[in-house]
This record gives structure tokens, C-alpha cells and sequence, in this order.
């Protein structure tokens, strides 16, 4: 099989106004090799894993050496999408140079780039970041690590002041060396007006169409994950369903002793079995 040519940063940023960007969220290999097959852009080893794969209320719990098996399974899978790593809360909030060690735990784990989350405040850690040859991706607008802290989990961006704030956010994140920032649940107006302001794409998650790219949560859209159903996100399978019935299926079968049968079994060669029962004689 021949190795396809894998997305680069270049070919992210080429892609801005002209060819929409998908991404999605993915946490180990076998659907990373799915996701990968299929065609997506960018797999996004968010720390939503902390909440969809690990059982966290929330990403905060998330931590590094956590991020750091996720990201190294994600990567074995893919041969041609761009892995992106998401810092956890924790890992670059203390300033650039702790910043810069995680980040570099994530790309010596397999990833392409990082990602973390904050606007203006955050730009210093991002330059330092991309200084260090790591591409950085943002995010900006609802920012979970710390929604519950501030602003809360509400549509960001709503107002005249607000929507400033997030285009300076932005453009601090450019300037400091973004190769594409994430708005998440962003008015859709702001999201077209944030993405007229920069030269970077501009990555949505309920922040409209007229992003340069879309990010979902893999679980999600697959309807997997039952806690939140949050409006922005389109389900594309009801695997939940799927897996129960498969499960209740199974445990039937185990329990009224239909699995396994005949076609499940290996047995000894008859030659055996007669040398064994005489030498058990
Ligand atoms: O952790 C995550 O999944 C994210 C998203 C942008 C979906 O940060």
C-alpha cells in the first residue's frame, strides 16, 4: 500500500476560503484508522477525552501522561491526517517553558501540532511554542478547561463588546504564530467577522457555517456519548443503541450457553486425545 502524503500546516492554511477544513476528534487507534480512512483533515486528540473516554464531569481532571497515550494511539493509526494534541489544563497555564516541555511530550508522542486554549492571555505561551518548531493550533470563545470558572458554558461573542474581544483574541493568536484557531460556540456573525480578520483558518464548533472548518466530537456524532447532547452537533449513527443490543445479545448467548459452538472451538488431533486417555489410564 502506498504511503498517501500526509496534511501539513501549509496545506491547512492553503486550504483557508477555498476547500472547507474537517476535523474531528479522535482518542485511540482503531478509529483511528477509520477516521483516517475516511478522509478527515485533521484528528483532533481533545481533552473532551478526559469526559467521553475516561468518565470526568469535566476536562479539567485531564492530565498530561493521559494525553500522552491518547495522542501515541491516535498516531499509530493515521498515515495521512494532521494529529493534533490538545494540552490539558495544567500543562501551560504556569508559563512558556513548562509549556514548551508538554508540548513537546505530545509531538514525541506522534502529534503534528498542539493546541491549547485561550485568547490574548495565552499568546506569549504560543509564540514560545511555535519558537520551539511546534505548530500551534487555538481556541478561542467557549473554552472548557475553564468555562465553569468564568464565563460559563454559554454562546460566546453575542454582543458588539464581546465580538471586539474575540477578534483581538484572534489576532493575538496570529500574531503570535497560530496556524489555525478553533472558535467554539461563537455567534455565527462574529465567526465570519473573526475569520475576515485573520490570514489563519478559522476551525467551528457551534460557531455557524461560514467557518473554514468544522470540528465535532467523534462520540458525539456518532452517538455514543448519551451525558450531553449539545444542539450544534449532528448525529451520524445511534451507536449507543447499536452497542447495547449487540452486548444484551451476547450475554444471552453466554448465559443460555449458545456461544460458543462448534464453529468457536479448536480441538486436540484424535491421535492425541487416544495417547492422552491411555496415558491417563
Ligand atoms: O477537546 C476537544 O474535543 C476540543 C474540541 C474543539 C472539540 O477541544
Amino acid at each position: 500500500m502506498s504511503q498517501p502524503k500526509k496534511v501539513s500546516v501549509a496545506d491547512i492554511i492553503s486550504m483557508k476560503s477555498k476547500d472547507k477544513i474537517c476535523v474531528l476528534t479522535c482518542y485511540d487507534y482503531s478509529t483511528s484508522l477509520l477516521c483516517d480512512r475516511a478522509g478527515v483533515d485533521i484528528l483532533l486528540v481533545g481533552d473532551s477525552a478526559g469526559m467521553v473516554v475516561l468518565g470526568y464531569q469535566n476536562t479539567m481532571p485531564v492530565q498530561m501522561e493521559e494525553m500522552v497515550i491518547f495522542c501515541g494511539a491516535v498516531a499509530r493509526g493515521a498515515r495521512r491526517a494532521m494529529i493534533v494534541g490538545d494540552m490539558p489544563f495544567g500543562s501551560y497555564q504556569t508559563g512558556p517553558p513548562f509549556a514548551v516541555e508538554n508540548a513537546i511530550k505530545l509531538v514525541r508522542a506522534g502529534c503534528d501540532a498542539v493546541k491549547l486554549e485561550g485568547g490574548v492571555e495565552v499568546a506569549a505561551t504560543i509564540e514560545a511554542i511555535a519558537n520551539a518548531v511546534i505548530p500551534v493550533m487555538g481556541h478561542i470563545g467557549l473554552k472548557p478547561q475553564t468555562a465553569s470558572l468564568w464565563e460559563g458554558y454559554r454562546l460566546q461573542g453575542k454582543t458588539s463588546a464581546t465580538a471586539e474581544r474575540l477578534m483581538a483574541d484572534a489576532r493575538a493568536l496570529e500574531r503570535a504564530g497560530a496556524f489555525c484557531i478553533v472558535l467554539e460556540m461563537v455567534a455565527s456573525e462574529t465567526s465570519e467577522l473573526i475569520g475576515k480578520t485573520i490570514s489563519v483558518p478559522t476551525i467551528g464548533i457551534g460557531s455557524g457555517p461560514l467557518c473554514d472548518g468544522q470540528v465535532l466530537v467523534l462520540h458525539d456524532i456518532l452517538g455514543l456519548y448519551e451525558n450531553i447532547r449539545p444542539k450544534f452537533v449532528k448525529r451520524y449513527a445511534e451507536l449507543s443503541g447499536t452497542i447495547l443490543e449487540a452486548v444484551i445479545r451476547y450475554t444471552s448467548d453466554i448465559k443460555t450457553g449458545k456461544f460458543p459452538d462448534e464453529s468457536h472451538t479448536f480441538h486436540m488431533h484424535p491421535e492425541e486425545i487416544a495417547k492422552l486417555k491411555k496415558e491417563l489410564q
